[in-house]
Protein backbone atom coordinates (compact mmCIF):
# COMPACT_ATOMS: atom_id res chain seq x y z
CA UNK A 1 0.00 0.00 0.00
CA UNK A 2 1.13 3.53 -0.99
CA UNK A 3 -0.05 5.03 2.42
CA UNK A 4 1.91 2.51 4.26
CA UNK A 5 5.13 4.27 3.01
CA UNK A 6 4.62 7.78 4.17
CA UNK A 7 7.27 8.86 6.72
CA UNK A 8 6.30 11.52 9.10
CA UNK A 9 8.73 14.69 10.39
CA UNK A 10 8.02 17.22 12.67
CA UNK A 11 10.95 19.52 12.40
CA UNK A 12 10.86 22.31 14.41
CA UNK A 13 13.25 25.42 14.27
CA UNK A 14 11.68 27.86 16.77
CA UNK A 15 14.73 30.30 17.22
CA UNK A 16 13.38 32.60 19.22
CA UNK A 17 13.22 29.88 21.68
CA UNK A 18 16.93 28.62 20.26
CA UNK A 19 14.89 25.00 20.30
CA UNK A 20 15.53 22.82 16.98
CA UNK A 21 14.08 19.08 17.14
CA UNK A 22 13.72 16.69 14.11
CA UNK A 23 11.53 13.56 15.01
CA UNK A 24 11.17 10.97 11.86
CA UNK A 25 8.60 8.29 12.11
CA UNK A 26 8.10 5.32 10.02
CA UNK A 27 9.68 3.20 7.32
CA UNK A 28 12.72 4.36 5.27
CA UNK A 29 12.25 4.82 1.64
CA UNK A 30 9.15 6.84 1.93
CA UNK A 31 8.57 9.97 0.27
CA UNK A 32 5.74 12.13 1.75
CA UNK A 33 6.72 14.42 4.64
CA UNK A 34 4.83 16.17 7.01
CA UNK A 35 7.22 19.17 8.05
CA UNK A 36 6.23 22.02 11.05
CA UNK A 37 7.17 25.35 10.72
CA UNK A 38 7.30 28.20 12.57
CA UNK A 39 4.48 30.74 12.26
CA UNK A 40 6.34 33.97 13.01
CA UNK A 41 5.55 36.70 15.62
CA UNK A 42 4.49 39.47 12.96
CA UNK A 43 2.21 36.84 11.02
CA UNK A 44 0.65 35.58 14.66
CA UNK A 45 -2.17 38.23 14.88
CA UNK A 46 -3.68 36.34 12.08
CA UNK A 47 -3.43 33.32 13.10
CA UNK A 48 -7.21 31.76 14.62
CA UNK A 49 -6.54 28.17 15.66
CA UNK A 50 -9.24 26.02 15.55
CA UNK A 51 -9.56 22.47 17.73
CA UNK A 52 -9.12 21.15 20.61
CA UNK A 53 -6.89 22.17 23.74
CA UNK A 54 -4.69 20.05 25.94
CA UNK A 55 -1.41 20.03 28.11
CA UNK A 56 1.79 19.00 27.47
CA UNK A 57 5.51 19.23 28.72
CA UNK A 58 6.82 20.29 25.37
CA UNK A 59 6.30 22.26 22.08
CA UNK A 60 7.80 18.83 20.47
CA UNK A 61 4.50 16.63 22.18
CA UNK A 62 2.45 19.18 20.96
CA UNK A 63 3.57 19.10 17.55
CA UNK A 64 3.41 15.49 17.71
CA UNK A 65 -0.13 15.35 18.71
CA UNK A 66 -0.94 17.54 15.93
CA UNK A 67 0.84 14.53 13.64
CA UNK A 68 -1.28 11.88 15.05
CA UNK A 69 -4.13 10.55 13.02
CA UNK A 70 -6.48 10.58 15.84
CA UNK A 71 -6.31 14.17 15.84
CA UNK A 72 -6.55 14.79 12.01
CA UNK A 73 -6.87 17.14 10.48
CA UNK A 74 -4.50 19.01 12.40
CA UNK A 75 -2.39 21.63 10.22
CA UNK A 76 -1.09 23.72 13.40
CA UNK A 77 -0.55 23.69 16.90
CA UNK A 78 0.01 26.73 19.66
CA UNK A 79 1.91 25.84 22.49
CA UNK A 80 1.68 27.98 25.47
CA UNK A 81 4.93 27.78 27.77
CA UNK A 82 3.84 29.16 31.35
CA UNK A 83 0.90 27.21 31.16
CA UNK A 84 2.03 24.16 29.17
CA UNK A 85 -1.14 24.50 27.29
CA UNK A 86 -1.13 22.87 23.46
CA UNK A 87 -3.96 23.68 21.48
CA UNK A 88 -4.02 21.71 18.10
CA UNK A 89 -6.38 22.50 14.95
CA UNK A 90 -6.22 24.22 11.47
CA UNK A 91 -4.19 27.33 10.70
CA UNK A 92 -6.48 30.02 9.06
CA UNK A 93 -4.72 33.19 8.52
CA UNK A 94 -7.74 34.98 7.89
CA UNK A 95 -8.72 38.51 9.65
CA UNK A 96 -6.61 39.96 12.54
CA UNK A 97 -7.23 38.47 15.58
CA UNK A 98 -6.18 39.30 19.09
CA UNK A 99 -5.46 35.44 19.97
CA UNK A 100 -6.09 34.63 23.44
CA UNK A 101 -3.22 32.29 23.72
CA UNK A 102 -0.04 35.14 24.51
CA UNK A 103 3.09 34.10 24.56
CA UNK A 104 2.89 30.96 22.65
CA UNK A 105 4.89 29.22 19.99
CA UNK A 106 2.78 28.35 16.91
CA UNK A 107 3.55 25.74 14.47
CA UNK A 108 2.02 25.44 11.05
CA UNK A 109 2.30 22.17 9.20
CA UNK A 110 2.91 21.33 5.17
CA UNK A 111 2.89 18.18 3.76
CA UNK A 112 5.84 17.49 0.45
CA UNK A 113 6.26 14.83 -1.84
CA UNK A 114 9.94 14.97 -1.34
CA UNK A 115 10.75 12.46 -4.34
CA UNK A 116 12.32 13.51 -7.10
CA UNK A 117 14.59 16.23 -5.24
CA UNK A 118 11.67 18.22 -3.75
CA UNK A 119 12.08 19.67 -0.66
CA UNK A 120 10.31 22.00 2.32
CA UNK A 121 11.25 26.02 2.23
CA UNK A 122 9.57 27.92 4.78
CA UNK A 123 9.51 31.95 4.74
CA UNK A 124 7.59 33.56 7.88
CA UNK A 125 3.94 32.12 7.74
CA UNK A 126 4.62 30.71 4.08
CA UNK A 127 5.81 26.95 3.36
CA UNK A 128 6.21 25.52 -0.18
CA UNK A 129 7.31 22.00 -1.73
CA UNK A 130 9.91 22.68 -4.06
CA UNK A 131 12.17 22.09 -6.72
CA UNK A 132 14.86 24.24 -8.24
CA UNK A 133 16.27 23.70 -11.62
CA UNK A 134 19.66 23.15 -12.51
CA UNK A 135 19.43 23.92 -15.96
CA UNK A 136 17.98 26.67 -18.04
CA UNK A 137 14.74 26.27 -20.21
CA UNK A 138 12.16 28.53 -22.10
CA UNK A 139 9.25 28.63 -19.97
CA UNK A 140 6.83 26.62 -21.40
CA UNK A 141 9.24 23.93 -21.06
CA UNK A 142 9.92 24.55 -17.49
CA UNK A 143 6.02 24.23 -17.01
CA UNK A 144 6.15 21.63 -18.57
CA UNK A 145 8.69 19.77 -16.56
CA UNK A 146 6.74 20.78 -13.17
CA UNK A 147 3.44 19.75 -15.00
CA UNK A 148 5.81 16.25 -15.14
CA UNK A 149 6.41 15.85 -11.71
CA UNK A 150 2.56 16.72 -10.95
CA UNK A 151 3.30 20.43 -10.10
CA UNK A 152 3.71 23.90 -11.76
CA UNK A 153 5.96 26.43 -11.75
CA UNK A 154 5.99 28.26 -8.24
CA UNK A 155 3.26 30.51 -7.01
CA UNK A 156 3.87 33.24 -4.88
CA UNK A 157 0.47 34.36 -3.88
CA UNK A 158 2.00 36.10 -0.20
CA UNK A 159 4.51 38.73 0.41
CA UNK A 160 5.81 35.80 2.55
CA UNK A 161 6.01 33.23 -0.38
CA UNK A 162 7.24 35.51 -2.38
CA UNK A 163 10.54 35.62 -0.26
CA UNK A 164 10.88 32.31 -0.18
CA UNK A 165 11.39 32.54 -4.15
CA UNK A 166 13.59 35.42 -3.34
CA UNK A 167 16.16 33.33 -1.52
CA UNK A 168 16.45 30.87 -3.81
CA UNK A 169 16.85 33.63 -6.65
CA UNK A 170 19.39 35.02 -4.52
CA UNK A 171 21.35 31.82 -4.48
CA UNK A 172 21.01 30.45 -7.91
CA UNK A 173 22.16 34.48 -8.72
CA UNK A 174 20.11 34.26 -12.15
CA UNK A 175 17.07 35.26 -13.80
CA UNK A 176 14.49 32.67 -13.17
CA UNK A 177 11.08 31.91 -13.91
CA UNK A 178 8.05 31.04 -11.67
CA UNK A 179 4.81 30.74 -12.04
CA UNK A 180 2.88 33.63 -13.36
CA UNK A 181 2.46 34.40 -17.82
CA UNK A 182 -0.21 36.53 -19.67
CA UNK A 183 -1.61 35.69 -22.94
CA UNK A 184 -3.30 38.83 -23.19
CA UNK A 185 -0.98 41.82 -21.79
CA UNK A 186 -1.19 43.34 -19.08
CA UNK A 187 -3.78 40.16 -17.77
CA UNK A 188 -1.26 37.99 -15.73
CA UNK A 189 -2.25 35.11 -14.37
CA UNK A 190 -0.94 32.44 -12.24
CA UNK A 191 -0.33 29.16 -13.98
CA UNK A 192 -1.34 26.47 -11.38
CA UNK A 193 -5.39 28.05 -12.04
CA UNK A 194 -5.22 30.72 -13.94
CA UNK A 195 -6.16 33.05 -11.31
CA UNK A 196 -5.14 36.81 -11.11
CA UNK A 197 -2.54 37.94 -8.86
CA UNK A 198 -4.29 40.87 -6.43
CA UNK A 199 -3.40 43.66 -7.09
CA UNK A 200 -1.69 44.21 -3.74
CA UNK A 201 0.43 41.09 -4.45
CA UNK A 202 0.97 42.37 -8.15
CA UNK A 203 1.99 45.83 -7.28
CA UNK A 204 4.31 43.94 -4.62
CA UNK A 205 6.17 41.54 -6.76
CA UNK A 206 6.89 43.63 -9.97
CA UNK A 207 10.11 45.72 -9.81
CA UNK A 208 10.03 49.00 -10.57
CA UNK A 209 8.65 50.36 -14.13
CA UNK A 210 6.97 46.45 -15.02
CA UNK A 211 5.68 44.99 -16.35
CA UNK A 212 6.82 46.71 -19.48
CA UNK A 213 7.15 45.41 -22.88
CA UNK A 214 3.03 44.01 -23.83
CA UNK A 215 5.27 41.64 -26.10
CA UNK A 216 7.08 39.92 -22.94
CA UNK A 217 4.25 37.01 -21.68
CA UNK A 218 6.67 35.38 -18.48
CA UNK A 219 7.64 36.24 -15.47
CA UNK A 220 11.01 35.97 -14.36
CA UNK A 221 12.77 37.36 -10.72
CA UNK A 222 15.79 39.36 -11.34
CA UNK A 223 18.46 38.00 -8.82
CA UNK A 224 20.26 41.81 -7.99
CA UNK A 225 16.54 43.73 -7.53
CA UNK A 226 14.83 40.44 -6.00
CA UNK A 227 11.85 41.81 -7.88
CA UNK A 228 9.71 40.30 -10.80
CA UNK A 229 9.94 41.09 -14.56
CA UNK A 230 7.85 40.06 -17.48
CA UNK A 231 10.31 39.02 -20.04
CA UNK A 232 10.45 36.77 -23.73
CA UNK A 233 8.56 33.28 -22.71
CA UNK A 234 11.12 31.42 -25.54
CA UNK A 235 14.52 32.57 -23.65
CA UNK A 236 15.83 29.91 -21.55
CA UNK A 237 16.22 30.59 -17.82
CA UNK A 238 16.28 28.39 -14.90
CA UNK A 239 12.95 27.58 -12.52
CA UNK A 240 11.38 26.91 -9.57
CA UNK A 241 8.68 24.12 -9.90
CA UNK A 242 6.33 23.56 -7.17
CA UNK A 243 4.06 20.59 -6.01
CA UNK A 244 0.52 21.40 -3.48
C1 LIG B 1 -4.55 45.46 -0.36
O1 LIG B 1 -4.59 46.80 -0.71
C2 LIG B 1 -5.72 47.49 -0.21
C3 LIG B 1 -5.72 48.88 -0.81
O2 LIG B 1 -4.44 49.45 -0.76
C4 LIG B 1 -5.67 47.48 1.31
O3 LIG B 1 -6.78 48.13 1.85
C5 LIG B 1 -5.66 46.05 1.79
O4 LIG B 1 -5.48 46.00 3.19
C6 LIG B 1 -4.53 45.28 1.15
N1 LIG B 1 -4.63 43.88 1.51
C7 LIG B 1 -3.59 43.16 1.89
C8 LIG B 1 -3.85 41.72 2.18
O5 LIG B 1 -2.47 43.61 1.99
C1 LIG C 1 12.50 35.91 -28.06
O1 LIG C 1 13.62 35.04 -27.92
C2 LIG C 1 13.79 34.18 -29.03
C3 LIG C 1 14.89 33.20 -28.67
O2 LIG C 1 16.01 33.86 -28.16
C4 LIG C 1 14.08 35.03 -30.27
O3 LIG C 1 14.24 34.17 -31.39
C5 LIG C 1 12.91 35.97 -30.50
O4 LIG C 1 13.20 36.85 -31.57
C6 LIG C 1 12.65 36.79 -29.24
N1 LIG C 1 11.42 37.58 -29.44
C7 LIG C 1 11.39 38.87 -29.25
C8 LIG C 1 10.06 39.53 -29.48
O5 LIG C 1 12.36 39.52 -28.91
Amino acid sequence: MAAARSVTAVLLCFLTDLLLGLLISSSTGATNIKTFYQVTSSSQNGVQLTGRQLTRRSVLECANLCLSPLNSPCSGFAFVKTSSLCKLGEMDYGSPVTHPLDHSVYGASIVCDASSGFEVRTHGSAAACLWISTTALSFENAENTCVGFGGHLMTTRSPDKFSILQEIVKDLNENTWFGLSTSAFPDFRWVDDLSKPTQNISEYIFDTNQPDFDWDHCVEMFPWSLKANNYNCSVPRKFVCERK
